[in-house]
């Protein structure tokens, strides 16, 4: 197998003068950039965002823009290889820092991309997902799958953050996003299915002949339920970190087609080494403190930071204090086009 291939400036200037003629391109000058050996050549850098400095970017935005002139009063969190005004953090992951303030309301609305919000602070804001009123308390994760009807309002007294991620990258790459707004919709007078349901891991609703459950029967995982479990799973572990991913309590499966959510906790001086994984990866520190290392790069992070990591990246997390985040990532995709890998680091 040749090492270099013919390049471009090798051909004729008339050869290359009628093949832009006739619509067409040389492959072998531009395949390795498409085809590269042994794994892929990211265009994704690890990226790194404090909250410190967001947080007065986006109570700014508050002030500059009303709601009603942004309709999503978000900044978007640019991947570093692809530069400022990126609308995406690594090839498949789009994530933004969203403001409410209270009494604002969001258009109800639908759209092809999944989002999951991960609320950073504020108490008082609330998404309604298919009449479903959703409490949004810090720490939740929050689902609006594509497709779902979706609206959000604020009844309290401060701002709200949250932290979106979506697959929009994938729907825009595919020519395939696009939103649909309507009327707020009207809210069942009941708790959400977290609360009812799916209250105990293990229990689902009596299934029925022909019931058939919702394709996304739980849309919210409330905090402190993780908290507890991973505090439990960590007493156990064998590598003294714990991870838990978010599945549909109903299937098992991750809750979202292209999305998965992975809940750590890392105690304080404990460390964890991951294998090298196939797909790319933001982190949402919910609370604590520590650095990681992305392929020789260190971030030293701190409560309601998030930073991001590209595929096949080598990484280790070290808590200073005990440490809780969330992994967003994209091997559920992966996984359905049939080649989600690890390696050994
Ligand atoms: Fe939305």
């Amino acid at each position: 197998m040749a090492e270099q291939l013919g390049t471009l400036e090798e051909l004729p200037q008339d050869y290359r003068d009628a093949m832009t003629e006739a619509g067409v391109a040389p492959l072998w000058p531009m395949m390795r950039n498409v085809l590269p050996h042994g794994k892929p050549n990211p265009t994704t850098r690890a990226g790194y965002w404090n909250y410190e400095n967001l947080r007065p970017l986006l109570h700014r935005a508050g002030e500059l823009t009303p709601v009603e002139k942004a309709e999503r009063r978000v900044l978007v969190l640019s991947d570093p290889g692809r530069g400022a005004g990126a609308m995406q953090a690594t090839a498949s992951i789009y994530l933004g820092m969203q403001l409410l303030l209270p009494g604002e309301t969001a258009p109800a609305h639908v759209h092809t991309p999944s989002a999951v919000r991960i609320i950073v602070e504020g108490k008082g804001g609330f998404t309604v997902v298919d009449g479903e009123r959703l409490p949004m308390e810090e720490g939740d994760l929050v689902l609006t799958p594509g497709g779902d009807w979706h609206d959000h309002g604020h009844d309290g007294t401060e701002p709200v953050v949250w932290l979106d991620a979506l697959d929009l990258p994938l729907f825009y790459y595919l020519e395939g996003s696009y939103a649909t707004e309507g009327p707020l919709q009207a809210q069942r007078n009941r708790p959400d299915a977290s609360q009812v349901e799916y209250l105990s891991s293990g229990l689902v609703p009596s299934r029925k002949l022909g019931g058939g459950a919702r394709k996304y029967p739980m849309v919210r995982y409330p905090w402190p339920r993780t908290e507890q479990a991973l505090r439990e799973v960590v007493k156990y572990s064998d590598d003294g970190i714990a991870e838990l991913d978010y599945v549909n309590p109903e299937t098992g499966a991750d809750v979202l087609p292209t999305m998965g959510f992975t809940a750590m906790m890392i105690p304080a001086g404990a460390k964890s080494t991951p294998p090298l994984q196939s797909s790319s990866a933001a982190f949402h520190v919910v609370k604590g403190r520590g650095k990681t290392t992305i392929d020789g790069e260190v971030f030293e992070w701190g409560p309601k930071d998030t930073f991001s990591a590209p595929v096949f990246a080598e990484i280790t997390h070290e808590a200073s204090e005990e440490a809780f985040l969330v992994r967003v990532h994209d091997r559920p995709l992966q996984e359905k086009l049939g080649y989600y890998e690890e390696r050994a680091r």
